[in-house]
């Protein structure tokens, strides 16, 4: 997959046409429709996404194009997918990860007995399959629990398959691929068993269910940029009630906790420790 979500849609607008008319009905609708309130998502982005897929289509205007995927369940999925973003990488941010694996899970491993790891809007699985090959690399896999959760279900059949085609394979390492992994034709590369095994993987949707608790790692990566900042606020105190004291919240590189949050220390850039 790519890494830029700007530019994921080909054909995406520069500028929205001044008459959005009737998109506010259209996301209210199509909310309903695929299960995902979009109005807790930047407006602009989303509208943007959304002309771009009418276009697509070939639908004049967002009434004609709501009733196109009201009758086709089909066309409807690719809605859904065209909206929420999907890009992904294995050890995305390198230096992050490398900042993982030497110093935040061995304190976090020297903390606590076990560690409940949780990747929050994790879509194809790269991202908590990536983190357990830390923790494996760190001999501590039998100490971890893993989950990965996302809103949208059709990520999250392929996350719990653990085969990566060659356009997903972005960021995983030669002696990495051959360690963890089985060929299966096409490029394709098939995760070992014994690791898509100790992953569980889960419908979540941030901005509208309850949040698990007494986790101590948790990643939410390039999932909350899409978020407007009343939504993002409400997930990030979320993300920090899901915290054990101490526990850590990985964010994506560019990412902040925005607004501060006093709960969530920062203690090296993307990491946030859950204060006492
Ligand atoms: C850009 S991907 C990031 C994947 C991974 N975290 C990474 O950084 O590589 C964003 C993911 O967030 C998911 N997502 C979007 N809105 C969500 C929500 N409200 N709740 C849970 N997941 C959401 C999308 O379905 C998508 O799979």
């Amino acid at each position: 997959m790519a890494s830029s979500a700007s530019s994921q849609l080909p054909g995406d607008l520069g500028r929205l046409p001044e008459d959005l008319g009737d998109l506010d009905a259209f996301k209210r609708e199509v909310s309903q429709l695929i299960g995902v309130n979009l109005a807790g998502y930047q407006d602009r982005q989303m509208e943007r996404r959304i002309l771009t897929l009418m276009r697509q289509e070939g639908a004049s205007d967002p009434t004609t194009y709501l009733e196109v995927l009201r009758s086709d369940a089909r066309k409807l999925r690719e809605f859904a997918l065209g909206v929420t973003i999907h890009v992904s990488e294995w050890f995305r941010d390198a230096g992050r990860f490398e900042d993982l694996a030497r110093v935040v899970m061995p304190e976090l491993l020297a903390r606590f007995q076990r560690l409940r790891i949780w990747s929050a809007g994790c879509s194809v699985g790269s991202e908590l399959y990536s983190t357990m090959i830390v923790a494996d690399r760190l001999g501590a896999l039998e100490r971890c629990e893993f989950l990965g959760t996302d809103v949208d279900a059709e990520v999250l059949g392929r996350a719990r398959a653990g085969v990566f085609d060659a356009g997903e394979q972005k960021g995983l390492a030669a002696r990495d691929a051959r360690r963890y992994f089985e060929p299966v034709g096409d490029g394709a590369l098939q995760l070992r068993p014994d690791l898509v095994d100790r992953a569980r993987f889960e419908r979540h949707d941030l901005l509208a269910d309850p949040y698990g608790r007494r986790f101590q790692l948790i990643l939410c990566r390039n999932v909350t940029i899409y978020f407007t900042q009343d939504s993002k606020a409400r997930v990030y105190g979320h993300l920090s009630s899901a915290l054990d004291v101490d526990g850590v919240l990985f964010l994506g590189n560019v990412e902040r906790v925005t607004p501060p949050d006093s709960s969530l220390q920062p203690v090296c850039p993307s990491f946030y420790r859950k204060r006492a």
